[in-house]
């Protein structure tokens, strides 16, 4: 089976190409390299042995997509393109819409036309908005997104939902991400944030590294244990895994499926910092500052439906996230410029 990997020279992208090789797919990754470098299709072969067939290709571009799709027999896409910041998507909500939604719609249509129906898209938990509950099932209502990235998410579900009633013969899997972190093992592919990160754990790998002086701790009175907001983080390798169970999902041709990925586990802001601490032996100096606009206070899973119906768990805990996250770090303080 050859699966496109839409987005594939990113954070995510790059570790599922890695598990996707591992368990014998044939893989193809188009990237339009907006936040990703080229260099990690070198990295990726020199991690799985294989060689990585790559296309410098925009999901808005048909021509473009129409090449992939005639010259390789795609069976299935993975679709991770999209731009992701939060702060920059209040600033530029059409830039967003228009790279989001309209490359998805773009993507979408190619697929339908080489009859390519089998698509596994990246959402967010960010789609459950402030939840009504937590731990958060799959039933949990979607919510009010505080941001035009988080809506994109939410309307591509809407979308591929309704492509899916209007024609049962696609295969949706809408995988809502919790929090990932960590990197592979080797150390030579990770996060690679652009300027000065917005989350949590790429800001304390550079306090870490000494690029930043110090973290900003947004918030310590929330109604949560300590004070400090908690999140469900999950190692980028079992987000990865998590993908290739998904892939089962297009062999028994079942239509239109969510899942959350997550641990199930919350952890506050200072337990990250802790754990990193006692992951690396490196003290992270914090100041509690003021709670940054639009955060929630919650925000965990409840991973089972993944677990019973894709026989997927997570297997890391946040030490190795942690240490994982530093292993990158301090080996590639600039990420993947020399
Ligand atoms: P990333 O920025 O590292 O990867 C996204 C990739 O898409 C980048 O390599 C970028 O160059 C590429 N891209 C963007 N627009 C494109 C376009 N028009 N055409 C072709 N390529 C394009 O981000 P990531 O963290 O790996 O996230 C992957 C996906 O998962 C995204 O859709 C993101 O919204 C989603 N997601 C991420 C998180 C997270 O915390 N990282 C959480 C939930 C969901
Ligand atoms: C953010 C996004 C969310 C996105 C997710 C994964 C916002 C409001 N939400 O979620 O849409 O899906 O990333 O990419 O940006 N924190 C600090 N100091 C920092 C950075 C973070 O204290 O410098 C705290 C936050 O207040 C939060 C926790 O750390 O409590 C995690 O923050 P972050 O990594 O940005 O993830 P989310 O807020 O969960």
């Amino acid at each position: 089976m050859t699966i496109l990997v839409t987005g594939g020279a990113g954070y995510i992208g790059s570790h599922t190409v890695v598990e996707l090789q591992n368990a014998g797919y044939d893989v193809v990754v188009m990237d339009n390299l907006v936040n990703a470098s080229k260099k990690v299709i070198g990295r990726l072969e020199a991690i799985t042995g294989k060689k990585v067939p790559f296309y410098e290709t925009d999901i808005r571009d048909r021509e473009g997509l129409e090449e992939i799709f005639t010259k390789e027999k795609i069976d299935g896409v993975i679709h991770f393109a999209g731009l992701k910041a939060v702060g920059e998507s209040v600033e530029k909500p059409w830039e967003y819409y228009e790279n989001n939604i309209s490359g998805t719609l773009t993507l979408v249509d190619v697929m339908r036309k080489h009859n390519c129906k089998n698509i596994i898209f990246s959402s967010s938990a960010t789609v459950y908005g402030d939840p009504a509950f937590v731990p958060i099932t799959e039933e949990c209502p979607k919510g009010t997104c505080t941001n035009p990235y988080g809506w994109t998410k939410s309307m591509l579900e809407q979308v591929l939902s309704d492509i899916y009633k209007a024609d049962n013969e696609w295969n949706v899997v809408l995988l809502r991400y919790f929090n990932p972190i960590g990197a592979h093992k080797s150390g030579t592919i990770g996060e690679n944030p652009n300027g000065i990160p917005n989350n949590l754990m790429p800001y304390i790998t550079q306090v870490a590294v000494g690029k930043l002086p110090q973290l900003n701790v947004f918030g310590n009175d929330y109604d949560t244990p300590d004070g400090t907001g908690v999140r469900d983080y999950i190692h980028v390798v079992d987000l990865a895994l998590g993908h290739v169970k998904a892939l089962k999902k297009f062999e028994s041709g079942s239509g239109l499926n969510i899942y959350n990925l997550g641990t199930g586990a919350g952890y506050s802001v200072l337990d990250i910092v802790k754990n990193f601490e006692e992951a690396t032996g490196i003290k992270i100096p914090y100041e509690i500052k003021p709670r940054r606009a639009g955060d929630i206070a919650t925000c965990y899973s409840n991973a089972d439906k993944a677990a019973k119906e894709l026989g997927w768990h997570a297997q890391y805990g946040i030490k190795e996230m942690c240490a994982d996250s530093w292993k990158w770090q301090s080996q590639n303080p600039n990420g993947y410029d020399e």
